[in-house]
C-alpha cells in the first residue's frame, strides 16, 4: 500500500494511525518471528491491534516507522504514567530490515520520549537467541541491566531474557536521527 505525502520525508516516524492496520497485517505476514508480538493473521485481528495501541486512554504511544507512506515497523512505548516510566518495544517487516533503520527510529523515538515525552526510564527485555532487537536497544541507548535466566518456554525450549534501561540521565547515544513527526 503506497499513501507518500510529499510534505513527509521517505523515512520518518510518526504515530500509528489506524489505516495502518493493512501495512501491520502485511508485516505480521512477513516473518514467523512476528508471532511473538501479537495475534495478528486477519485484517479483523490487524484492526483490533492497531485500535488497542491507538486508543487516546490507553498506555500506548505507538509510532509507526514510514518508509514511502508506508508504515515498516512500530517503535511503541507503554507508559506507567505514576512512574513516569515506559516499557519499549519495537518491530519492523522482513522487507525493511537489516538497514539500521530499526535503529535511527528506536534511538530517535528514545530520546524524544527521555526528553519532550516527559519519561524518566525507559526499559526492555528481549530474548537471548534474537540478537538483532539487543543490537537495537544498544544503539538506541539502553544499558544491560541484567538477565532473566530461563524466563520463556518456546518450542519446548528454555530461553532466557536480557533486560535493558535507559534513564533520562544516561548520555544519549551517536546516531543519525530520523525525523519525528507529532500529528
Ligand atoms: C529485531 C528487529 C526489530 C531488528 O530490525 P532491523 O531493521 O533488522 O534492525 P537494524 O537493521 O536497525 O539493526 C539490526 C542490528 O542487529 C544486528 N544483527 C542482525 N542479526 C544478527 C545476529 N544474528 N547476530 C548479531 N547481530 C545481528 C545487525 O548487524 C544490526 O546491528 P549493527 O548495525 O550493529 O550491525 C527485527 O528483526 C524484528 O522486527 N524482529 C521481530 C520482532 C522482534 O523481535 N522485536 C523485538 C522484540 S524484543
Amino acid at each position: 500500500m503506497t499513501r507518500a505525502d510529499p510534505a513527509v520525508p521517505h523515512v520518518c516516524v510518526r504515530p500509528l494511525r489506524q489505516d495502518d492496520a493493512a501495512d501491520v497485517l502485511a508485516a505480521f505476514r512477513s516473518a514467523p518471528d512476528m508471532a511473538r508480538q501479537g495475534a495478528v493473521t486477519t485484517p479483523a485481528e490487524a484492526d483490533a491491534y492497531v485500535a488497542r495501541l491507538v486508543d487516546p486512554d490507553g498506555p500506548h504511544r505507538p509510532r509507526a516507522l514510514e518508509e514511502r507512506g508506508q508504515c515498516v515497523g512500530l517503535v511503541a512505548v507503554s507508559v506507567d504514567a505514576a512512574h513516569r516510566t515506559g516499557w519499549f518495544w519495537y518491530w519492523t517487516t522482513a522487507a525493511a530490515r537489516g538497514r539500521g533503520l530499526t535503529q535511527r527510529a528506536a534511538a530517535t523515538v528514545a530520546d524524544h520520549e527521555l526528553t519532550a515525552g516527559g519519561l524518566h526510564r525507559l526499559e526492555l527485555g528481549h530474548r537471548t537467541n534474537n540478537p538483532a532487537s539487543g543490537a537495537v536497544a544498544r544503539a538506541a541507548g539502553f544499558v544491560r541491566e541484567g538477565l532473566e535466566r530461563e524466563k520463556f518456554l518456546i518450542d519446548g525450549v528454555r530461553v532466557d531474557v536480557a533486560t535493558y534501561g535507559r534513564l533520562r540521565t544516561d548520555p544519549p547515544p551517536s546516531y543519525r536521527p530520523l525525523p519525528i513527526i507529532e500529528r
